[in-house]
């Protein structure tokens, strides 16, 4: 199994190859870096785990590459990474890619609305990270009501002791993205700022057992205790 400094190395050459991938835009790896930290954390607590892991994300690879990193991860852990999206020519994408690097039985590829796809789940899940719909920063209702559902369909079938995570969910003005306009800053520089996770955080603290805020900056995640 990797150690989290080996762990950490991978996260560097993804997202460096990431970058070469985007033309090397200082812009565009300024936006890897709101989640760098965040990452090594998300992969620690992931790897502290100790055990095979069953990774569920919603919102598969295309920006950031979350399932790549994910399936990093199984490589060391064992386990399998369920990715699940609504867009079929995407989900035909990362399928292809996954069979073609050897990886078609340990990432499985779901396609359909996230929280339905969620619903039909049976396996105890260790690792949540929810990344679909995408933010209208200065209209974010619709993606946070979205982002809580999933988090609804998916609270039944969460180990004991399960990582959650969310992204898109700045802590505040400090984590808006360098793309941002004046009023998308704004809206994230308020006292509660708008993005995927908030209103799926509210209820997750709300449910029985214990929840341990692991790092809150571009990204959220937490430890799960049921
Ligand atoms: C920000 S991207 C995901 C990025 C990915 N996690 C990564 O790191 O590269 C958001 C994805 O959510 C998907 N999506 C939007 N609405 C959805 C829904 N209702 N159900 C499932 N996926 C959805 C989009 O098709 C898009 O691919």
């Amino acid at each position: 199994m990797a150690n989290s400094r080996q762990l950490f190395i991978a996260v560097q050459r993804h997202l460096h190859a990431l970058k070469h991938g985007y033309q090397a835009h200082p812009a565009i790896w300024s936006d890897f870096h709101l989640r760098a930290r965040s990452w090594k954390v998300l992969l620690e607590a992931c790897l502290g785990l100790g055990r095979p892991l069953t990774i569920v994300e919603t919102g598969t690879a295309c920006d950031n590459g979350s399932t790549w990193l994910f399936h990093l991860l199984t490589r060391s852990t064992g386990g399998v990474v369920h990715t699940i999206d609504i867009n079929e020519d995407l989900c035909g994408f990362v399928s292809e890619v996954a069979s073609k690097v050897g990886a078609g039985e340990e990432i499985v590829v779901h396609c359909g609305d996230s929280p339905s796809v969620l619903r039909t789940f049976r396996d105890p899940i260790d690792v949540l990270y929810l990344d679909s719909y995408d933010v209208d920063w200065t209209n974010p209702s619709g993606s946070m009501e979205h982002h809580l559902q999933e988090l609804k369909a998916a609270w039944p079938l969460l180990a004991r002791r399960s990582i959650v995570a969310f992204d898109d969910t700045p802590s505040g003005g400090a984590f808006a993205p360098w793309w941002c306009s004046p009023a998308e800053r704004a809206a994230i520089s308020q006292p509660d700022p708008p993005g995927k996770g908030p209103l799926a955080i509210k209820h997750l603290r709300q449910l029985p057992g214990r929840v341990t805020q692991l790092i809150h900056e571009y990204q959220a995640v937490f430890m799960v205790e049921k």
